[in-house]
């Protein structure tokens, strides 16, 4: 049987406890935090969206109705607006979900981990279709018109082989993020190398590599099986990345995707900051009024 090559479906999981954020998480989910006028998940799907996806699954929990709300029509804000003649305002309200674009939602009723949220929303992927999984709080600021996401997508049409967006990052950051195994290869002209493992968080000293993993992926629809196998670990959570090293295992080809754009963790209050700060400096009126204020 012929391989899909189309990536049509993206997964953006949402149902996380956001705990590195809190107090602000505490009643507003962490996706919809916003940098500059807008949340995060909006900028992610927008990114979807621009780069092809056409059904968009949001994985999330109770207490998060607000992010379903968001993409959602708001009749009397509409119709207020409209009345006021607040035309730009409007405009950035109405159709925040273009109309050829379906959003869905599935829930998972516990934050058992990464990979048991993408499981969540396996039944509506079909049978050996390729999908993509988003994560909102990588905020990805594209340096060019073409996006990673999209050139991404563009290599798995090309070779059919799942790609996982990576950065670069200084050795003593490895710790806090899931590094690739890249057998001590380096990229060159190539924009992607083949993955040979996954360590969650390791210390700078046993890191395979200091190359993170940032939250895009393209991935073959045999992952969910690997998932399914996947114990949970001590935390109780099921890992993507413990699925993700036992396709390795069985080389199923992943390849590392390197970024070309600013990456900033909105996970964290310095990410977060970082991204505001980066979109704030690009917006001439906002800027003039940062360097007033650094004059005080
Ligand atoms: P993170 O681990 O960064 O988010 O997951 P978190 O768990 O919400 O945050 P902290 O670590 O407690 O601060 C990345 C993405 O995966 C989702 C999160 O909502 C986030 O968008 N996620 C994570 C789930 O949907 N379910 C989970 O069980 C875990």
């Amino acid at each position: 049987m012929k391989k899909i090559r189309q990536i049509k479906k993206a997964i953006i999981p949402v149902a996380g406890l956001g705990t590195r954020m809190l107090p602000a998480t505490k009643a507003i989910p962490k996706e919809l935090l916003p940098i500059l006028d807008k949340p995060l998940i909006q900028y992610v799907v927008e990114e979807a969206i621009s780069a092809g996806i056409k059904e968009i699954i949001l994985v999330t929990r109770s207490g998060k109705e607000a992010i379903e709300n968001h993409f959602d029509v708001n009749f009397e804000l509409e119709y207020l607006l409209e009345r006021k003649g607040k035309k730009k305002i409007l405009k950035s309200i109405k159709n925040v979900i273009p109309k050829d674009i379906k959003i869905s939602s599935v829930k998972q009723d516990r934050a058992l981990g990464l990979g048991h949220a993408i499981l969540c929303a396996s039944h509506l992927i079909d049978k050996g279709e390729p999908f993509a999984i988003l994560l909102p709080d990588e905020f990805v600021l594209n340096n060019d018109s073409k996006n990673d996401f999209l050139r991404m997508i563009n290599c798995f049409k090309k070779e059919g082989k799942g790609q996982i967006l990576v950065e670069k990052i200084k050795n003593n950051e490895t710790s806090k993020y899931g590094i690739v195994n890249l057998d001590n290869k380096k990229f060159g002209k190539k924009e992607n190398l083949k993955i040979t493992g996954f360590v969650e968080k390791p210390l700078a000293k046993s890191a395979p590599s200091n190359y993170r993993i940032i939250g895009r992926y393209i991935l073959p629809h045999e992952v969910f099986n690997y998932i399914n196998k996947t114990s949970s670990g001590k935390d109780g959570e099921i890992q993507l990345t413990d699925a993700l090293n036992h396709i390795v295992e069985e080389q199923t080809n992943l390849e590392a995707f390197l970024s070309k754009s600013d990456i900033y963790d909105c996970g964290t209050k310095k990410g977060f900051i970082g991204a505001n700060i980066a979109l704030a400096l690009s917006d001439k009126e906002i800027l003039k009024y940062i360097k007033e204020i650094l004059r005080r």
